[in-house]
């Protein structure tokens, strides 16, 4: 049994209860990125697969002492072999893709695949992963999906993205099924290329305060 909610990644990330989804195109934004999450003690951040610059900054990020850096958006096996080469510590996928999981599954490291259905989630279960990406969560259902998932799969834990925002965000996690939210709302690189990082940094805040 791998992914199970005594690995200490799976417990910072329902003690955090924000999981970052961020595209890096823009390097000189990394600093500033480190120095907000650090400050509202966020200490997790998914760098996604969807730009140029993803494994360089995996890489970069991963040098913080105080940062767990994990790739989102994995969707192939050699993804998740760089990205765990560039120092990831967790991997996070779109869908459920076999290979991704058996890979980290054999590598010990915590994954949460994609799911969005009940045989997306019985496939995880299956692979002895009680804890699962939902997604993308506002358009298959969000917490109304969640509570009826939750019946036959009492013993999962969801991570919901897509159109997770800060008007909503609260009452996902008040869900109990709900270990953590995720997603772009929480900090952007243009939120942060705004105004050298002060918006990012008062939009981090506030939700980091209402938790
Ligand atoms: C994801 O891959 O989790 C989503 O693209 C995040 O969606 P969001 O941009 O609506 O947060």
């Amino acid at each position: 049994m791998l992914a199970n909610m005594n690995h200490e990644i799976y417990q910072m990330v329902s003690q955090t209860k924000l999981l970052p989804l961020y595209t890096a195109t823009d390097l000189s934004c990394l600093n500033l990125l480190e120095e907000i999450l650090i400050k509202h003690d966020v200490r997790l951040i998914e760098v996604t697969f969807r730009s140029e610059q993803a494994l360089e900054a995996m890489r970069i990020l991963a040098k913080s002492k105080e940062l767990v850096v994990g790739a989102g958006t994995v969707r192939t096996l050699q993804q998740a072999k760089d990205a765990v080469a560039n120092g990831a510590r967790f991997i996070v996928s779109p869908a459920l893709v076999p290979e991704v999981v058996e890979y980290c599954i054999e590598q010990g490291i915590p994954v949460f695949p994609g799911t969005a259905t009940p045989s997306d989630i019985q496939k995880a279960t299956e692979y002895g992963i009680n804890v699962v990406k939902f997604f993308p969560a506002d358009i298959y259902g969000g917490l109304k999906a969640i509570q009826a998932l939750h019946g036959p799969f009492y013993d999962v834990k969801f991570l919901p993205t897509g159109g997770i925002n800060a008007d909503n965000y609260q009452a996902y996690l008040a869900h109990p099924a709900v270990v953590s939210v995720g997603g772009s709302f929480i900090i952007s690189e243009k939120l942060i290329q705004q105004d050298q990082g002060m918006t990012a940094d008062r939009v981090l805040g506030e939700l980091v305060s209402r938790l």
